[in-house]
């Protein structure tokens, strides 16, 4: 697996609406695979195809992994199945939302930031996974906001789009000050690109 590269806000693939994904082919495979890599390296709860430049409807999410690597060795090794594998979700569609909760978000495309964004409190949605099973659930909670957020990634759409053009404007210039800052020797930061 590949640690990929993360766009930062400003690259025009994050505003594009990525394509559906037609076949999981090997290549989807593969891609979910190192975004999944890419996403636990960079200690993301959610990624989104179109942060690694692939404009696909393609999305990792893994909000047990934070808790898993707190705990202690024993305990890792007793933990289920679910808590460890990253939940791929091909071409997801919210069908409907409850409810309102407002919660700080922050985005590995816009580093340095964090802000409160409002979203539905608990959704239905439906998704494919790698096996090519459709897949409908309800969720509610970090899981709903994430699934929310990376939809958004999907149509173009990042978290400072959703609050107000004073807060975006702190976060632009807090992404261009990270930017500048960036150290190409770096191997923690220097995986992210700006283009
Ligand atoms: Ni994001």
């Amino acid at each position: 697996m590949t640690v990929l590269k993360i766009l930062v806000a400003g690259h025009p693939v994050l505003k594009k609406i990525a394509s559906p994904v037609h076949e999981i082919s090997e290549k989807i495979k593969k891609l979910a695979a190192d975004m999944a890599e890419t996403m636990k390296f960079a200690k993301g709860l959610g990624l989104a195809a179109p942060q690694v430049g692939e404009s696909l409807r393609l999305v990792v999410l893994d909000i047990g992994y934070l808790d898993f690597d707190a705990l202690s060795k024993d305990d890792q090794e007793k933990a289920p199945d679910p808590v460890m594998r990253p939940l791929v979700l091909v071409n997801p569609e919210i069908i409907s939302g409850q409810g309102t909760v407002e919660q700080e978000e922050g985005c590995l495309s816009v580093p340095g930031y964090r802000a409160v964004v409002p979203r539905y409190e608990s959704i239905h949605f439906r998704y494919t996974d790698l096996n090519g099973k459709l897949i409908e659930r309800s969720v509610d909670g970090l899981f709903a906001i994430a699934v929310q957020h990376e939809i958004d990634h999907l149509n173009g759409t990042l978290f400072i789009e959703r609050i107000s053009r004073l807060k975006r404007n702190i976060a632009q210039k807090k992404v261009k000050k990270y930017l500048e800052e960036l150290d190409p020797e770096d191997d923690e930061t220097s995986y992210r690109l700006y283009g």
